[in-house]
């Protein structure tokens, strides 16, 4: 298998996050931070532990400022609906996914209006236009760090700093950015960032992270147990308790913590240089094929490691099995759940075939699937 769809997951893990879980669940497989046994508690060290090499990642300060959730989509939605009530307007760009899109359109039926900032047609967010969106009741903007449809990175920084201007909280989408393109959040000064751990952080599936800033006002959608203050019946409003109740997926978060050490022992740059080189050498390859009419952007200050394209008069779909099934290469082909990236550029009736690249690939790989490409263009 020839795997190239690392933005939906990053394939293969390295060894050490999967032993990891294996262990949490043979040698510490207790509920951390409920019982007092030494075993609990070991596994609440290791909790704690992935929250601490977080802030070591992200460059913050305070580990109970991460939260654990199922997924991106969960901490997604924690932010946006733990923050927005009647009467507030939001903004999002056409870049975002479903998982930013739906809750934010849900709202609109409880009184919340919603702006959509377009892209142009690389891709790329202009600081002019977003902040001509913004209103006098403007409380919260939603950007993705990297399309991934395009993967194309943007200007947070100034985004944010806009944001702030006019009182509006920023909340980051970094489902593709975290763990292969830096991100220092305290520079930044984003209120919120929702990140997976199974993508570019090479941890499992069934985890998702939200960095909440101390002091932004969110409340909490799920209340339960939390292994703290028991005796009151609502939901502690400590942090990381009130946006963390019931069991959490403990194997996941260790392995996650053991994942941000591979990311470390490599170093974060190593990866995203590598991953660029990579989709460079499939865009200059891919570019000589000329029924092949690639998206996005490739210097190497706004793209990353995704690079779409179509192929003339080849349904996407189509080429996508042909990959799969004739060439054993895995990719993604549609609209990625990403409906208005596609209207952006074009390619919302049709969607687009996407390649993703991960640390685990090499050029190699790239040259037989650009021989691959090459040969469905040409119809063999
Ligand atoms: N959001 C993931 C993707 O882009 C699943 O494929």
């Amino acid at each position: 298998m020839f795997y190239f769809d690392n933005a939906a997951t990053s394939w293969p893990k390295p060894a050490t996050v999967i032993n990891e879980a294996v262990n949490c669940i043979v040698k510490h497989g207790a509920n951390p931070n409920r019982s007092g046994h030494t075993m609990a508690h070991e596994a609440g060290q290791k909790i704690l532990n992935t929250r601490k090499r977080l802030c070591f990642l992200f460059n913050t300060d305070d580990p109970f400022e991460y939260i654990f959730t199922h997924n991106t989509t969960y901490a997604l939605n924690f932010a946006i609906k733990g923050v927005l009530k009647s009467g507030m307007h939001a903004i999002a760009t056409s870049l975002e996914h479903n998982s930013v899109l739906r809750p934010l359109f849900t709202l609109k039926d409880q009184g919340v209006s919603v702006d959509i900032v377009n892209c142009d047609r690389q891709g790329m967010i202009s600081p002019k236009q977003f902040e001509a969106a913004i209103k006098s009741n403007t409380r919260l903007v939603v950007i993705t760090h990297c399309s991934n449809v395009l993967g194309t990175i943007q200007p947070i920084e100034e985004l944010c700093q806009i944001a702030h201007k006019h009182s509006a909280l920023v909340l980051i989408d970094a489902a593709q950015s975290a763990g292969c393109i830096p991100l220092d959040i305290k520079n930044t000064d984003a209120d919120m960032v929702a990140m997976p751990a199974h993508k570019s952080l090479y941890g499992l599936q069934g985890n998702g992270v939200l960095y909440v800033k101390k002091g932004t006002p969110i409340t909490p959608l799920i209340q339960g147990g939390t292994g703290s203050e028991s005796k009151i019946l609502t939901q502690p409003d400590i942090m990381p308790d009130m946006l963390e109740a019931g069991t959490q997926n403990f194997p996941g978060i260790a392995a996650l913590g053991e994942a941000i050490r591979f990311i470390q022992s490599v170093g974060i740059n190593k990866i995203r240089n590598h991953e660029v080189a990579l989709a460079k050498y499939f865009r200059d390859g891919l570019s000589k094929i000329d029924s092949v009419k690639t998206y996005g952007r490739s210097d190497i200050e706004t793209s990353s490691g995704i690079v779409t394209f179509n192929i003339d008069n080849k349904d996407p779909s189509t080429v996508e099995s042909i990959l799969d099934k004739k060439y054993s290469i895995a990719v993604r082909s549609g609209l990625h759940c990403a409906p208005l990236a596609h209207m952006s550029i074009g390619t919302y009736e049709t969607g687009a075939v996407r390649f993703s690249f991960g640390y685990y690939n090499d050029e190699k790989q790239i040259e037989y699937a650009i021989r691959a490409i090459r040969e469905i263009a040409s119809g063999k």
